[in-house]
């Protein structure tokens, strides 16, 4: 029997992929200053993410948030190593990214009709087809392509999309010669049975493919989601600081699964994420105050596992009243 304390993770390497700044922000009424926004994602690059989704280049009148797209991507450190990448609806989207110094472009369409009508103004066969020319644009500039399908574990208006439909629109992807799928659960409808039947269905249709998985904590089955994720061969996962976000088309969404506490947890267990906790930590903690209000992570409220409180002021008193009555107890026998 293994009685080591580091479970089943040993030491896998498990890859975060950032998102706050994208996927966070852009639901945030406020907006946070350029400069803020560099200096959070140099934050980010200095705690050891394998991928910071930076910004977005859509219409600026569809997300006011991130209409400094340009300048937040042009303008941050760039740690080597590390992929800058920048999502994009559109092939002016994908000018605009490239002429930026976008790594790699996210494209995103769903896997439901009506919320990629809801989210896009398209149909999936209009949005596939506009998107297929940004995948030619972006690999003729030798640019990487990653697609991220929107509501692979179900749709808030719809229900569920079948496992079917979800690998035929990644299929299609692969076959434009996308790098990497990331099948996202945009209003956290996902749950462990659903996520390691669709993982394994993916590693073993395109074990060359880098998968991505990105939950949505809507219902409180992000991490739950993230380890049937990895128990069925996933090892790369989107997160988001603080665990803000959610998309301003899906009703009901909330924020990701939160960075810090996936860090925090798959410590524990023994992962190698190769990100620095208490970096990431204290970047986290500076979020309300660039956002306005409070976060979701807990981990921000509550500290580490062993980040320890001192006693109560009075402890010595309390302890030397409890040490009297066993004295008095002997006394009386
Ligand atoms: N960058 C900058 N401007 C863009 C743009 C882009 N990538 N795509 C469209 N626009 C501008 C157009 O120039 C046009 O501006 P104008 O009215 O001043 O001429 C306006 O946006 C509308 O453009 P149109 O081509 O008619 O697109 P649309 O209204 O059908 O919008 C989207 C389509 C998807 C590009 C737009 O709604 C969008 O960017 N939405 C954000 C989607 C998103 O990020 N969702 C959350 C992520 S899941
Ligand atoms: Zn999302």
């Amino acid at each position: 029997m293994n009685t080591s304390p580091v479970w089943h993770g040993a030491q896998k390497r498990i890859y975060m992929q950032e998102v706050g700044t994208r996927d966070g922000l852009q639901v945030e009424a406020a907006f946070v200053a350029t400069e803020d926004k560099i200096a959070l994602v140099n934050e980010l690059s200095d705690a050891g993410l394998s991928k910071i989704e930076v910004t977005a280049f859509v219409s600026p009148q569809a997300i006011p948030a991130l209409s400094d797209a340009e300048i937040v991507l042009r303008e941050i450190t760039r740690r080597p190593g590390v992929v800058y990448s920048a999502l994009v609806p559109n092939v002016r989207g994908a000018e605009r990214a490239i002429e930026a110094r976008a790594d790699e472009l996210n494209l995103v369409m769903s896997a439901s009709e009506t919320h990629n009508l809801a989210n896009l103004r398209m149909t999936r066969t209009q949005s596939f087809g506009g998107l297929a020319q940004v995948a030619q644009l972006a690999l003729s500039q030798g640019v990487a392509v990653n697609v991220s399908l929107s509501c692979s574990f179900g749709c808030p208006m719809e229900g569920d999309v079948p496992e079917a439909t979800v690998l035929a629109w990644a299929q299609r992807f692969v076959d434009l010669g996308a790098r990497g799928v990331t099948l996202c659960d945009t209003t956290g409808m996902a749950y462990p049975g659903q996520v390691a039947t669709l993982t394994q269905a993916f590693r073993q249709r395109w074990p060359d493919t880098e998968l991505t998985l990105h939950f949505h904590n809507t219902r409180g089955l992000g991490l739950a989601n993230v380890l049937a994720g990895i128990d069925a061969g996933a090892e790369r996962f989107d997160a988001s600081l603080g665990g803000i976000g959610g998309c301003p088309y899906a009703p009901g969404a909330t924020g990701n699964v939160c960075s810090e506490e996936m860090v925090h947890a798959l410590d524990l267990m023994g992962y190698d994420t190769g990100v620095d906790l208490t970096r990431l930590i204290t970047a986290a903690r500076r979020l309300p105050g660039l956002i306005g209000h409070d976060i979701p992570s807990q981990i921000t409220k509550a500290g580490r596992r062993l980040d320890l409180h001192p006693v109560p002021a009075d402890f010595d008193a309390i302890r030397d009243r409890a040490l009297a009555r066993d004295a008095a107890h002997k006394l009386s026998r």
